[in-house]
């Protein structure tokens, strides 16, 4: 049986309409549970991967436990390096908007200051305002595959720095408190890690591009031409055509190939409440096409600092 065919008896193409040309699909009439049949399961990954981000409405059933009972269907669930995971949860961070440095309005993978950055998201939520504060993802392998031959050649020989301590200003609407929570909680271990500006996707061998608002330089390039080279690659990615934009309702999910998208949290809700919660799930160590893993540099944490100073 071949795997369109798998799939069409578990889940019906008639339930599965793509909300973009190039990347994005909501899948319809399924109730996520960790009890799903793994044909399901294995359904679900496959347009995962196809479609790099796939959308549930109607989940609002799902608790944290239940949340992550479903993401661990697919691997191993993983806290974040600082910010840890909410109470009783494995993995889950909330993003609230009522607290500080819950808005995350820049283009970035998650996670990719570690080595073996998050494999797949699921996002849920919880609360959404009355208008705004959509999600925006972007597929980076037709990013790679729009720029010409030479832009690819050069791509596949560079490698990026990418830090949690980013430079913060991307942020264009971040308060004092948000600033703070950023200094003293989200950095408080600071990760250094060379990524292959192309890395091969390990379950279907596509190239894409490993870049985002974390990117702190190019190895061997000076800054000045590593900005123009950033601007210039980052464009493809955050060009039009390869995003899809959702707008959010209570109770939805999100899930995206981490690996393979970048995605963007639209900051124009306002003073409206928005929380959502996401569960992780291990990733891979990158690898270049030629084959070299990523590698994380630096890890060092800020009571160190303290006490050397
Ligand atoms: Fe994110």
């Amino acid at each position: 049986m071949n795997r369109a065919v798998a799939i069409d008896a578990v889940i019906p193409p008639a339930d599965i309409v793509k909300r973009a040309g190039r990347i994005g699909a909501e899948i319809r009439n399924i109730k996520l549970s960790g009890a799903l049949p793994d044909q399901t399961i294995a359904a679900i990954n496959t347009l995962l991967i196809s479609h790099k981000v796939i959308f549930f409405r109607d989940q609002g059933h799902l608790d944290d436990v239940e949340h992550e009972r479903f993401a661990h269907r697919f691997g191993k669930l993983v806290p974040h390096p600082t910010l840890g995971a909410i109470k009783g949860t494995t993995s889950i961070i909330e993003l609230d908007s009522t607290r500080a440095a819950s808005r995350a309005d820049l283009w970035h993978s998650d996670g990719t200051f570690l080595d073996a950055y998050p494999k797949i998201a699921v996002l849920r939520g919880v609360v959404m305002p009355s208008f705004g504060g959509d999600t925006i993802w972007s597929n980076t392998a037709a990013a790679y595959l729009d720029m010409p031959p030479p832009l690819r050649r050069l791509a596949d020989e560079l490698w990026a720095v990418h830090t949690n301590a980013f430079d913060y200003a991307v942020m264009a609407r971040a308060s004092q408190e948000d600033k703070k929570h950023f200094d003293e909680v989200f950095t408080r271990t600071i990760y250094e890690t060379e990524h292959p500006v192309v890395r091969v996707h390990p379950e279907t061998g596509e190239r894409t591009l490993v870049l985002g608002d974390v990117v702190k330089r190019f190895v061997g390039i000076p800054k000045y031409d590593g900005q123009k080279l950033f601007d210039l690659f980052q464009s493809h990615i955050t060009a039009p055509e390869n995003t899809v934009r959702w707008s959010w309702k209570e109770g939805d999910v999100a899930m995206w190939d981490n690996r393979a998208t970048q995605h963007f949290a639209v900051n124009d809700y306002n003073g409206q409440h928005r929380v959502v919660r996401r569960a992780a799930i291990e990733g891979e160590v990158p690898v270049s096409i030629d084959g070299r893993p990523s590698v994380t540099r630096t890890k060092v944490t800020k009571q160190l600092l303290a006490a050397d100073a």
